[in-house]
């Protein structure tokens, strides 16, 4: 196959999940997982009608799947409410005193907060929703620090019906006006301020600013954190403290249809406009419930922590959504991993006895610069399960957080999925998948993916190639609101009838598949298709290493040549240290893959949810000055600084 991608990572390690994992494990043998996939695949219909019960419904579904990719409606004629699934299912339980929610603020204050307790708060707030004139269909801006005001706006908004459009603390007032405007929005839901690393993030000064350019934001609902002074203004903003005085904690959740939409999350796409992607109610209540079950192996034991933000679809999914439905307990924290001091995760770890734990290669990667010493400190011996979530994960970071992390006991979930497929797609399943480091193995029971030449014709084992569904699975997005064209084009577009989100991979002859990043960060290096993701395991595999970002550059012979950015563990770079690196990713890749320019640097560009801007270091590879939007980067300083360091 002339246009296949070459695969250059060569990793044999393997894993199995230790005996008495297996032994207690919700999915325990082998021969379930096989029985369960195949059935998913040969009656789709029967499969998730049985996996439908772990929902309680208001009226059962006429039909499980009406349509084919991509206009599919999922469990027809239902009706349910996904936070009646995820509290007040559990009310009637021995779970109803039971923490829900453990959050721990930034400056080390701390909540706890139980099924009942939420429960009460929730209702609370949809009813003053209600009175703020809030009706099912509305849309609804979450624009919030991590606080568990946060949880309990969105679970609000879902028991009346408003679609929640949450929007990461830390976008500018342009970013929030813009997704206000996309999605129509008529409330937003914020606070004076949030706590980053010691320092205030303002909230209501950039809602202020934004809503000058949100015609459809009528009102304002504002919970007092910071305590910072802000603009209120009247008839317009509201204190939530203020509102939530006397509500009465009496709310029905509503009977809503399985296809009411449940919330738009907007994701970066190759052009400057974010998509506003569309996730609608029983189809992804099922994904986010069932995952965390298969996935987390969630148990009542657990004390189930996931670090990502809420303004991600990784806390949608796997800090509120999925858990609670589960009646699990989650932990949520407001802060950042450094502060006060580069040991604060592994400290709360110890805290609270967490036992399973998600996380991001980014944050993995830190933690390996910061040193052994900070999580060495803690007692982490109640972790019993690791997962990773993000990015690819270089086969040594992986290994390190086997180690250092895991203790060498924790099975470690490296889960693949999107904001549009609202769950995880493929996974180990920590009970049964001997797990190779860098691959995220097989996919979960529902899910059928193939690996696709550009005309769409498999390809074979170890071929690389892109990753495409073949079937629909309910959590999958429904359209991007307001542009169903867009929908349409940019996922099925490129090849009908198949699902393709931008990823290239392999599927080895175990049928193991192993992402090697979105297919614009491919290089064709003197006719040889290579993932960059490859070459920075190899570079990261090097103990002086401690991340690192490979893009390519015009040129003459090759083609495309390839530029590593290096950042190290300790230390300065010299040109000893680049000769050494050169031979060492030559040694571990071969020549093909010699880089043609390593450049030492303290960061790299990355944005706030931590993916490597990779597109703004090609055009310093190239020379070229920085076009195109740059408004999702974390720190601004660090392109010129990047130019400096040349
Ligand atoms: O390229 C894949 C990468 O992240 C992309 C999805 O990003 P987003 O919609 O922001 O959602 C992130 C959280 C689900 C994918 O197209 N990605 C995510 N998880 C992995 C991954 N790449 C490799 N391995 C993963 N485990």
């Amino acid at each position: 196959m002339s246009n296949a991608i070459t695969s250059v990572l060569q990793e044999t390690r393997k894993f199995p999940p230790p005996a008495e994992f297996t032994a207690a494990a919700h999915i325990s043998s082998e021969e379930q997982y096989n029985a369960m996939w195949n059935k998913a695949k040969d009656d789709p219909e029967g499969f998730w009608s049985e996996i439908s019960k772990n929902l309680d419904w208001f009226q059962p579904f006429t039909k499980v799947l009406e349509g084919d990719m991509p206009e599919t409606k999922w469990f027809v004629g239902g009706k349910l409410n996904v936070s009646y699934n995820c509290l007040d299912r559990h009310l009637t339980t021995w779970r109803k005193n039971k923490a829900a929610i453990i959050w721990e603020g930034e400056p080390g204050d701390s909540r706890i907060l139980t099924y009942q307790e939420l429960h009460r708060e929730v209702c609370k707030f949809a009813n003053v929703l209600k009175k703020l004139g809030v009706v099912a269909g509305d849309r609804v801006t979450l624009y919030m620090p991590m606080i568990p005001e946060l949880a309990i706006a969105m679970l609000a908004c879902s028991r009346i019906g408003a679609t929640h459009s949450i929007i990461f603390g830390g976008f500018s007032s342009d970013a929030v006006a813009d997704r206000n405007n996309d999605a129509q929005c008529k409330l937003m839901i914020t606070a004076d301020g949030g706590w980053r690393r010691g320092k205030e993030v303002p909230l209501k000064p950039a809602v202020d600013e934004a809503i000058k350019k949100s015609p459809t934001v009528e009102k304002v609902v504002v919970v007092k954190r910071t305590g910072s002074d802000v603009t209120m203004v009247p008839d317009r903003d509201y204190w939530w403290h203020d509102l939530m005085e006397g509500v009465s904690a009496d709310c029905p959740a509503a009977e809503l249809d399985s296809e009411h939409p449940l919330f738009i999350l907007y994701t970066s796409g190759s052009t400057g406009k974010p998509k506003g992607v569309l996730h609608t109610t029983a189809g992804y209540l099922l994904g986010a419930t069932m995952t965390s079950r298969w996935v987390f192996d969630l148990k009542d034991e657990d004390t189930y922590w996931c670090t990502a933000d809420i303004g991600w679809v990784t806390g949608h999914s796997y800090v509120v959504y999925g858990p609670l439905a589960n009646g699990a307990t989650s932990v949520m924290f407001e802060g950042a991993p450094n502060w006060p001091h580069e040991g604060r995760f592994w400290e709360l770890i110890e805290k609270y006895r967490v036992s399973i734990f998600y996380t991001a290669p980014t944050a993995i990667r830190a933690f390996i610069k910061w040193g052994d010493e900070w999580p060495n400190k803690y007692d982490l011996s109640s972790l019993r399960l690791l997962g990773s979530v993000g990015e690819p994960i270089n086969p040594e970071a992986w290994m390190w957080y086997h180690r250092v992390i895991g203790g060498e006991r924790c099975p470690i979930v490296d889960t693949w999925w999107q904001t549009e497929t609202g769950s995880i797609m493929i996974s180990p399943l920590p009970g049964i998948t001997a797990t190779k480091p860098g691959s995220c193995t097989r996919p979960l029971p529902g899910i059928v993916p193939a690996i696709v030449s550009e005309k769409g014709e498999p390809l074979e084992a170890n071929q690389g190639g892109l990753l495409v569904m073949t079937k629909p699975w309910p959590s999958m997005l429904r359209t991007l609101y307001g542009d169903h064209q867009r929908f349409q084009d940019v996922y099925f577009g490129k090849l009908p009838g198949l699902y393709f989100a931008g990823d290239g991979a392999r599927c080895d002859e175990d049928g193991y598949y192993w992402v090697m990043g979105r297919v614009d960060d491919v290089l064709n290096v003197a006719g040889h298709r290579l993932s960059t993701m490859e070459v920075e395991s190899a570079l990261v595999s090097h103990p002086l290493v401690a991340e690192s970002a490979v893009v390519g550059f015009p040129h003459e012979i090759k083609g495309e040549g390839l530029c590593c950015f290096v950042t190290l563990k300790t230390g300065a770079g010299d040109e000893t240290l680049k000769k050494d690196l050169t031979s060492h990713v030559r040694k571990q890749i071969g020549a093909v893959a010699t880089p043609d320019q390593i450049r030492f640097t303290n960061s790299l560009p990355k944005t706030r949810s931590g993916k490597i801007m990779r597109r703004l270091l090609r055009d310093i590879a190239a020379g070229r000055e920085s076009g195109g939007d740059t408004t999702t980067l974390e720190d601004y300083t660090i392109l010129a600084k990047l130019r400096d360091e040349e």
